[in-house]
């Protein structure tokens, strides 16, 4: 009895004496890992609406789906047969940091005209191909191998959050330069020069067609934002994730118009491969040397089975093509119903699978609107307030990437809600 009696106080003394060094190290840990300034970027918002979204699918309700940006479609059957036939010859290991060669040969063979939208012609060497974790890892290096830290990078507004997240992260400022209907949304050479005047700018992102807009910046301007930025010092950075999307005219790359622009590009859009995370760049030659480096270090190679997927994804253009002309449909849907449903206003459609709509009639609170349209009418779509923290308030961004029968589907309830 004593010795356990004994024993009891020990071991109430020593639980005591661990609880009181958990709590120093909890106390410890709150002072040692106070996470840094830099990784307090903004969230995405539109992933609140997909949780919600999840919540309400888990209470049994149906809900249309136009948060998200990514193909309903899987990868290409040519790019899955790849993988499934390269599992049998394993080991898979790293790859060269740039990528494995014959993919890059491949990429740089792309613009030559394997896509209608985009060579014809156009004679990239495959030295200044890189393959990446996706274009978002893209930009990383490309940002890191082009700017230092306190470098101010413009970038236009409403746009894809991340250029001006990931800039924040580095170090670097992201310059919001408003766009205007005048311009169909995109950056123009005076206001990109007019800021320069301001205060120097090292870069400038470009995209088109962009997100969340959707749309695009014709042949001519955007040469001339190229000649402009360049003429001044500024490097460009051309997100052309969305080529190959086109419906108003053709995007054309801007590797056409400078071998010093860096290029970035993705196989997940336009050959519905988001998940296998893999995109490429092609940059100034000068730069490849610099990214290696970086990307040997950052992430050693990529993902190798997803190099073999992307590279046989290149021979599936018919099974593209046809999920292309999907969107297309989808667009038309969207275009024909949504005035009709009372939203009349919205930014021109020329790319990518986006729709940015003026809610401003119904609400001056994109947020609270996206909310109660999931609620209400079981449509989910993405609030502008993640694109443009201004007027994003009065827009609503809809992904029409979905089966054409859910497109019709949004547009009917979304008439219904609208109507009371
Ligand atoms: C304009 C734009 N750029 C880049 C990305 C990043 O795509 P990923 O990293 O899948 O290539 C996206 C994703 O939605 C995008 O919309």
């Amino acid at each position: 009895m004593r010795h356990q009696r004994g024993g009891t106080a020990k071991a109430d003394k020593l639980q005591r004496g661990s609880e009181f060094k958990g709590d120093l190290m909890l106390e410890r840990a709150k002072t040692l890992l106070r996470p840094s300034a830099r990784s307090n970027v903004p969230p995405f918002m539109v992933m609140d609406v997909v949780a919600a979204a999840a919540r309400l699918e888990s209470q049994g309700r149906r809900i249309v789906h136009m948060e998200v940006g990514q193909p309903v479609a899987g990868a290409p059957v040519t790019a899955v047969a790849a993988v499934r036939a390269a599992l049998g010859n394993g080991p898979h290991g790293y790859t060269e940091a740039l990528g494995i060669a014959s993919l890059r040969q491949r990429i740089a063979r792309s613009y030559s005209g394997w896509r209608g939208s985009e060579g014809n012609g156009l004679d990239i060497d495959p030295e200044r191909i890189v393959v990446t974790t996706g274009s978002s890892a893209g930009f990383m290096l490309a940002f890191l191998a082009a700017f230092e830290a306190g470098d101010r990078v413009a970038v236009a507004v409403p746009g894809y959050p991340p250029y001006r997240h990931i800039l924040a992260a580095l170090g670097c400022e992201p310059v919001l330069l408003e766009t205007t209907a005048a311009t169909r949304w995109s950056l123009t050479c005076e206001a990109l020069l007019a800021e320069h005047r301001v205060r120097p700018l090292k870069g400038v992102v470009v995209a088109s067609p962009a997100n969340p807009t959707g749309t695009m910046m014709p042949a001519q301007a955007l040469a001339d934002l190229v000649r402009s930025a360049e003429d001044a010092g500024i490097t460009v950075i051309s997100d052309e994730i969305y080529h190959g999307l086109d419906y108003a005219f053709t995007a054309k790359t801007a590797a056409y118009l400078s071998d010093d622009a860096i290029i970035i590009n993705s196989f997940s859009k336009y050959f519905c491969m988001t998940g296998w995370r893999i995109g490429w760049m092609v940059v100034p030659s000068v730069l490849v040397r610099p990214i290696e480096r970086l990307q040997q270090n950052l992430a050693i190679s990529v993902p190798t089975l997803s190099q073999i997927a992307a590279e046989a994804a290149f021979d599936a253009r018919a099974e593209l093509e046809k999920v292309k002309q999907g969107y297309e449909k989808n667009r038309r849907i969207l275009l024909d119903g949504l005035p009709r449903a009372g939203l009349t206003s919205f930014l021109p459609v020329d790319g990518a699978f986006y729709l940015y709509a003026d809610i401003s009639r119904f609400s001056t609170d994109s947020f609270e609107f996206a909310t109660r349209m999931l609620d209400e009418a079981g449509v989910a779509a993405t609030p502008g307030v993640d694109f443009d923290p201004v007027h994003g308030r009065n827009f609503l961004r809809l992904c029409y990437a979905g089966a054409p029968d859910e497109m019709r589907e949004a547009v009917e309830r979304i008439d219904k809600w609208l109507r009371g």
